[in-house]
């Protein structure tokens, strides 16, 4: 199956990205927990030019924990900051405070040496779609929240948020389009529902992900749905849809209805803490 992934518009925001990006010290990345590879556009790389990177674990409550502290130390090995944080509730945000100031560290240094002093580190938050983004800026943001406002001839009408005295960070995110060639990757951001629905029919889509977790995590949906034994995924699925009253016209089950509720309970961790990658599968090696 081929993806077009790369509309008009998309094009534009990685232009003004690019400009946006200039004017920052720190890259804040935000990656979905479940999928720390799939849901990161490796494109970003090139554009950051030597920039200080963090990568914000975010929705690790929804998340596999083992799997979770596996993410961190991989992306630590390649010199990441990193942090868990749920945006939602407020968990972890706290430290990235501290997290910039360490990232920054070098730079606050060099100014320092150049007789700078008091120069606020410029922070952005950029990611893809529906990873928490604009949750994490109100979060983050809440207690410190002071516009700076324009400053004519620097940042041209780019609006900051004053996070305490030494951070601000530019109050719109970076967004970044979903980037796979390959089926699996596209597969996983369906799952979480970063990519349209549309691309996979909601059957085909809530059984292979019933395969995957009948692989990867054996009783989670009957333990959640209460059914003595998980069958196969058709099976299951129709069991669903029986548990759920899922019943079309003419007292057919209706398996696409079943699906939807599977696909929203998994969506929102319901069914458990599940990661759909690992750092050593195949979709999250770096070549
Ligand atoms: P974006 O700007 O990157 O596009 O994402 P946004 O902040 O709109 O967040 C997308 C969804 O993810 C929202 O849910 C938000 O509440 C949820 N979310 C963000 N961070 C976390 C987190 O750490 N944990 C969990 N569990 N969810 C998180 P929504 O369904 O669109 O809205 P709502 O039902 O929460 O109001």
């Amino acid at each position: 199956m081929e993806f077009q992934w790369y509309p008009g518009h998309m094009t534009k925001a990685k232009r003004a990205m690019q400009e946006d990006l200039k004017l920052i010290d720190v890259i804040v990345e935000l990656v979905d927990s479940r999928v720390p590879m799939s849901s990161k556009n490796p494109d970003i790389d090139p554009m950051a030019n030597g920039k200080s990177r963090i990568i914000l674990m975010n929705k690790f409550d929804l998340a596999d924990p083992r799997v979770t502290e596996k993410w961190v130390a991989y992306y630590e090995e390649q010199g990441f900051f990193v942090a868990k944080v749920n945006a939602k509730k407020g968990t972890g945000i706290k430290d990235v405070n501290d997290m910039i100031a360490r990232a920054c560290q070098a730079k606050i240094e060099r100014d320092r040496r150049r007789g700078i002093k008091n120069r606020p580190i410029r922070a952005m938050i950029v990611g893809i779609p529906n990873v928490g983004k604009s949750t994490f800026i109100n979060s983050f943001a809440r207690k410190a929240c002071t516009k700076t406002g324009n400053k004519p001839g620097v940042t041209k009408g780019k609006q900051w948020i004053r996070l305490n005295k030494s951070v601000e960070l530019l109050d719109t995110p970076g967004i970044l389009w979903p980037k796979f060639d390959d089926q699996s990757v596209g597969l996983r951001l369906a799952f979480i529902g970063s990519i349209k629905d549309e691309l996979f029919h909601v059957y085909e889509l809530s059984i292979l992900l019933l395969e995957y977790l009948k692989e990867n995590y054996a009783g989670a949906v009957a333990g959640f749905y209460q059914l003595e034994e998980e069958p196969e995924p058709a099976r299951l699925l129709e069991e669903i849809a029986r548990r759920r009253g899922c019943v079309k016209a003419g007292g057919m089950l209706d398996t696409d209805q079943a699906g939807r509720y599977l696909v929203d309970d998994f969506r929102s961790g319901k069914i458990g803490r599940i990661s759909l990658e690992l750092p050593d599968s195949p979709a999250a090696q770096t070549d």
